[in-house]
């Protein structure tokens, strides 16, 4: 056999194993959405004995039908004002529908669908809502005032989020379907989605929307909800104004990028910032700002920015201020080295369940980067660049709070040693569910201290002592 043949035989091979493979794997694709449908067959089978849901529906289905018989121009926001009459006029010669269902409903619903993101427009509406999400079409649930609550809004069936993901990514140039089942979009309004679709998502297409706040919270907002007391504000604006460098932790939703932006609010209006995230989220007062935001890779794997590749080009922009979105992997490195080769003052977050654990986490990233550093090289490294830990909880209430702010004094050994500076005490839980609790400092000045006096920067000593009269 030549070896031209060879490699085609090989070739072939290969192929029919590809083949088997597929076959294996739409068939489980198969499994699990018949598994699936058999599943949501007997939600609709519960639904399809309401009568009045079918009527609505039909009208429904009989208006859109005549108002798509009306938009020759594509133009659907002329037609907006006419729907209700059209409504009637299709009530008029239906007699099935009169009396039974509420056309307000039916023609809200529509208006949803044409012009915006369908049922869940309201809610994104709504400024008292931070997130939506959707778990497939009977589950919404919405955060607001911490608090994640179950909504009564219900899509149609998946093609109806379906129908509201593409509307959400094609205008970004992105596509969402078995072949690329998850997807990161954002609404003109700055709004951050993550879709993910069967059979990845085994209850429907899943839809997870933070809003985005057009009115970002202030120091003076987070002391409003108890997130810190007026002292720590105070300790926390001259840290970043001293330049130290500043890592918020805490764990998903717990306001990490909130605290990130406060803290970046201190910086002074005269410094050069460079922002690196996955989705720019941080709204930065100051007009020296530059952002930069990382690429996924494509279709075909290629065209990855990543946060690392961004980090390492920020630091030839001459930055006075780095600050890190979030820092996941590799990137820790860079962006600790940065910290001890004279890039003061970056602000950076990260997830962690306490200020020790964030440690070990950093750890474990700068492993990723897979150079054999010993541990405790990558110690000195953390605990050379890292002065501060500010650790933030989202609390069972639904509270956020400042629970620790800790000092990294430095290495003893093969260990860093931390010293909270700042720290919550939980007292109990009062009837209505509320934590109840007290921030206070630990009665420990900080060794960097005199490090803030000279760079002319003054903390009253009280703002470390307990006021015990309070
Ligand atoms: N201190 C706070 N008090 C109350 N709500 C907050 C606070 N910080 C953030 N939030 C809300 O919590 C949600 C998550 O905040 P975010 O800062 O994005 O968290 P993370 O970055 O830790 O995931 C947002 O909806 C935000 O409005
Ligand atoms: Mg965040």
């Amino acid at each position: 056999m030549s070896l031209l043949n060879k490699i085609q035989a090989k070739k072939e091979e290969k192929s029919k194993l590809d083949n088997a493979n597929g076959t294996i794997t739409t068939a489980k694709i198969d499994l699990l959405s018949s598994y699936r449908k058999t599943d949501n067959n007997a939600d609709k089978i519960k639904k399809e004995k309401d009568p009045k849901t079918i009527l609505q529906q039909d009208l429904k289905k009989l208006l859109h039908k005549k108002i798509m018989d009306q938009v020759k121009d594509n133009d659907v926001k002329k037609i907006i004002p006419q729907i209700d009459g059209m409504a009637v006029e299709i009530m008029k010669e239906n007699e099935k529908f009169r009396g039974v269902i509420n056309r307000k409903i039916v023609v809200d619903e529509l208006i949803n669908d044409l012009t915006g993101y369908g049922p869940i427009n309201p809610l994104l509406l709504d400024p008292t809502i931070t997130e939506v999400m959707i778990n497939g079409p009977e589950q919404v649930y919405v955060e607001k005032a911490g608090k994640i609550i179950k909504t009564e809004v219900q899509f149609r069936d998946d093609e109806h989020i379906m129908s509201i993901i593409e509307k959400i990514v094609a205008p970004i140039g992105r596509r969402i379907d078995e072949s690329s089942p998850m997807v990161d979009a954002r609404l003109p309004d700055g709004s951050r989605v993550n879709a993910i679709i069967p059979p990845l998502a085994l209850k429907g297409p899943t839809l997870t929307i933070r809003k985005f706040s057009k009115d970002p919270f202030k120091m003076e907002d987070l002391i409003k909800f108890g997130t810190l007391t007026e002292d720590m504000a105070v300790f926390m604006d001259a840290c970043v104004k001293a330049k130290l460098n500043v890592f918020v932790s805490g764990g998903t939703g717990s306001g990490k990028t909130t605290t990130l932006n406060v803290l970046s609010s201190c910086i002074p209006s005269d410094e050069r910032i460079i922002t690196i995230e996955d989705a720019a989220e941080l709204q930065l007062w100051q007009e020296h700002v530059v952002s930069l935001e990382s690429r996924p890779s494509n279709l075909e794997g290629k065209g990855e920015i990543s946060i690392r590749d961004l980090v390492k080009n920020a630091l030839r922009m001459r930055p006075e201020r780095i600050i890190i979105g979030e820092v996941r992997s590799g990137e820790a490195l860079d962006m600790l080295q940065a910290m001890n080769t004279g890039h003061d003052g970056s602000l950076a977050t990260g997830h962690s369940n306490s200020p020790r654990d964030m440690i070990s986490r950093l750890e474990t990233m700068v492993l990723m980067v897979g150079i054999d550093l010993p541990v405790k090289a990558i110690r000195e490294q953390i605990s050379g660049a890292i002065d501060l830990i500010i650790h933030q909880s989202r609390m069972k209430d639904g509270t956020r709070r400042i629970t620790h702010i800790t000092e990294v004094q430095g290495l003893e050994g093969d260990v860093i040693v931390l010293q909270d500076i700042f720290v919550f005490e939980q007292y109990g839980i009062n009837e209505e569910g509320k934590i109840i609790g007290e921030l206070k400092p630990t009665g420990i000045r900080p060794k960097f201290y005199e490090r803030l006096e000279t760079s002319g920067i003054y903390i009253p000593p009280t703002v470390f002592i307990e006021d015990e009269y309070s």
